[in-house]
């Protein structure tokens, strides 16, 4: 594949072929080169929750599983028993036991290590000279939290997280702080036709609101909308965030701390490659793209607020009213992702010229995307 015209300035260049969106060869090479080493996002704090949580992740196809351990950290493993590889954990849950493969009840703790062995060295005998427990560790996936989800480098060669994203851990630095979520009614998963980089493209730019967003760019219009173009992320900003007052006048509480500036700016980043940011003074989401084969795309979204008590009663109305707010904007963008989509399939497609004024955050991820292919 040839993705020097990806690499050119973006005057000249073109977008990625089509093939980067409709071809299964090409997203094998992907899993490999783009998701696995790289620090891609697999889960939202909350699908593990209270120490013994376990959530089962399919991540392209690889088996992992989510812990909360003892101490109230967060633990990624391959979901993989380590006897005869049988899948650990198939459901989401509460563990009070260890964690137990169903087929020989070899059980390994919450830090992955294997504590029983039922019957290894014959009936009523649980050990054997020849199975070390601790060769038999379930294999851990190095992983970070950030913005209230979960990255893995599945490679495990990354750079540090904080390392290789000291940039947008900086730019957003005043939001470092705990993020709680608006429980059930904050979050909500959609499943689209699409190739998940269109998400990212289309979540890059904000050159579609008149047509797409009518309403939001009455409120937000598309000039108040500034880019947003980093090495390993994009997207735009907002100078006329507005928050949202209930009828009786009820605020969510805003995050601490925050510059004058927040209070009327908001922002959305695409972080490279599968999670799609945005902070507000007063709330803030992640919507993670789960890749389900080239042309299908799990997208789960959860909002996050500052109080720890958010989840109360007297909150609800508002919770549901933003969420439904959210939704709303992301199902607008659905015909046009997915109409993007079916677009690829037209083999006189070049990879589509880029306005040099209005798309630079999307050339930005594409030429992302062709480093990381070429290297
Ligand atoms: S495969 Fe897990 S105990 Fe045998
Ligand atoms: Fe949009």
């Amino acid at each position: 594949m040839d993705l020097q015209n990806v690499l050119k300035p973006i005057e000249e260049a073109r977008g990625l072929p089509n093939e980067c969106y409709i071809s299964t060869e090409y997203y094998q090479m992907e899993k490999e080169k783009v998701f696995f080493q790289s620090w891609a996002a697999i889960g939202f704090i909350s699908d593990v929750a209270k120490s013994g949580d376990v959530c089962p992740v399919n991540f392209l196809g690889m088996p992992l599983l989510l812990v909360r351990n003892k101490q109230g950290g967060i633990k990624v493993f391959q979901n993989t028993c380590r006897h005869r590889g049988m899948i650990l954990i198939e459901e989401r849950g509460h563990l009070r036991g260890p964690i137990r493969c169903p087929y020989h009840s070899w059980s390994y703790d919450y830090d992955g290590n294997l504590v029983r062995t039922p019957y290894v060295g014959g009936v009523g005998v649980d050990e054997h000279e020849n199975i070390c427990h601790r060769d038999l560790s379930l294999h851990e996936i190095r992983s970070h939290v950030w913005q209230g989800v979960i990255f893995v480098n599945v490679s495990g060669d990354a750079p540090s997280f904080e390392e290789a994203n000291a940039d947008v851990i900086g730019r957003w630095s005043e939001f470092e702080q705990p993020y709680h979520i608006g429980g059930e009614v904050s979050q909500f998963d959609m499943t689209l036709d699409t190739n998940w980089k269109l998400a990212v493209e289309n979540y890059c730019e904000s050159y579609h609101l008149p047509w797409v967003h009518p309403e939001l760019n009455e409120i937000s219009p598309i000039d108040v909308h500034y880019h947003i173009e980093n090495e390993n992320y994009a997207g735009q900003g907002s100078r006329n965030y507005r928050q949202l007052v209930s009828s009786t006048g009820q605020k969510f509480t805003d995050f601490k701390n925050l510059k004058d500036v927040w209070s009327t700016q908001s922002e959305y980043i695409a972080f490279f490659p599968n999670v799609l940011l945005g902070v507000h003074r007063d709330h803030a989401f992640a919507m993670l793209l789960m890749p389900q084969g080239p042309e299908v795309t799990l997208e789960r979204v959860a909002l996050f607020y500052a109080d720890a008590d958010i989840d109360k009663a007297d909150n609800q109305d508002m919770l549901k009213e933003n969420a439904r707010i959210w939704q709303g904007v992301f199902a607008e963008d659905v015909g046009v992702v997915e109409g993007m989509q079916k677009g690829r399939h037209g083999p006189h497609f070049d990879g589509g010229k880029f306005s040099p004024v209005m798309d630079g955050p999307t050339h930005s991820f594409h030429q992302w995307v062709a480093r990381k292919l070429i290297a």
